[in-house]
């Protein structure tokens, strides 16, 4: 199987997945969509990202990947029923992977979960986590500030840092044990997340379980790749190439080449 795995994010944040996808299946060629142009999604409608998510899988099946992976928590939260619906090769989130790894390292049964407007008003992980285990005590909020820094490349700031920790005050007395990072671009902030809420608190990503579940699949559909050679793998960003190759490039420790993709915006 030499297809592609097709990742889309509204922005950098995928590249958290599809780092941890790189290094647990180093043989997998991506092919990764941010787009950038109308990040961020957490503040838009839910027809707004069902509406864009869809053009994004349209796009990228012209290269007929073996599986669509949504890296994006917002938009798995609203669309990824509907996308998994309409097509033949399977369609992983982000949110079902992020809440078992959660379940899996909480001792005191109190979890936070910190995302966008978006995927915090939708209660995805609440219904996710309580499906897992009826009586666990969920802690949500929604801070839209982080996106817009770390699209912009602000990562270790003082005004990042003020705005973290200002953000994440009212989480600061709540007995958690772990935190999910529920949306795909904060694990660029974890070292700053982790200083305010202290060595107490676990951060979850939900980007390494994905890759655990992507590879899972793949295993047993029998779709895993079979060549030995190094992939090459491809990148597209509705917005600025410059500004996404430049965080890409830095997160992934690798040179990459990013081919802008022009779309009416919004
Ligand atoms: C956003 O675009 O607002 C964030 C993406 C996410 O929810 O992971």
């Amino acid at each position: 199987m030499q297809q592609a795995i097709a990742i889309l994010d509204s922005g950098v944040g995928g590249l958290t997945v599809a780092k941890e996808v790189m290094r647990q299946l180093p043989q997998e060629k991506i092919i990764y969509f941010g787009d950038t142009a109308r990040t961020p999604y957490g503040p838009r409608s839910a027809e707004e990202v069902i509406r864009f998510t869809h053009q994004i899988v349209d796009y990228l099946l012209q290269f007929q990947p073996k599986m669509i992976v949504i890296a994006c928590n917002t938009a798995t939260a609203v669309a990824m029923e509907e996308i998994r619906s309409r097509l033949s090769v399977p369609v992983v989130g982000v949110i079902h992977p992020g809440a078992r790894a959660a379940i899996k390292t909480t001792r005191n049964h109190v979890v936070g979960v910190i995302g966008t407007e978006g995927t915090i008003y939708s209660r995805a992980y609440e219904v996710a986590l309580r499906q897992i285990s009826p009586q666990i005590q969920v802690m949500s909020l929604a801070c839209p500030r982080f996106v817009p820094l770390v699209e912009r490349g602000m990562f270790r700031s003082d005004h990042t840092r003020h705005v973290v920790a200002s953000s994440l005050e009212p989480l600061r007395q709540v007995p958690m044990d772990c935190l999910i990072l529920g949306c795909t671009h904060y694990p660029y902030l974890s070292d700053i997340i982790g200083d305010v809420m202290g060595p107490g608190v676990t951060l979850i990503s939900s980007a390494d379980e994905t890759a655990r579940e992507i590879s899972t699949i793949l295993y047993h559909k029998g779709m895993l790749a079979t060549s030995s050679n190094y992939p090459v793998h491809q990148f597209f960003c509705s917005g600025d190439p410059w500004m996404f190759k430049q965080i890409a490039q830095s997160w992934l420790g690798e040179q990459i080449k990013v081919t802008p993709v022009v779309w009416q915006v919004p």
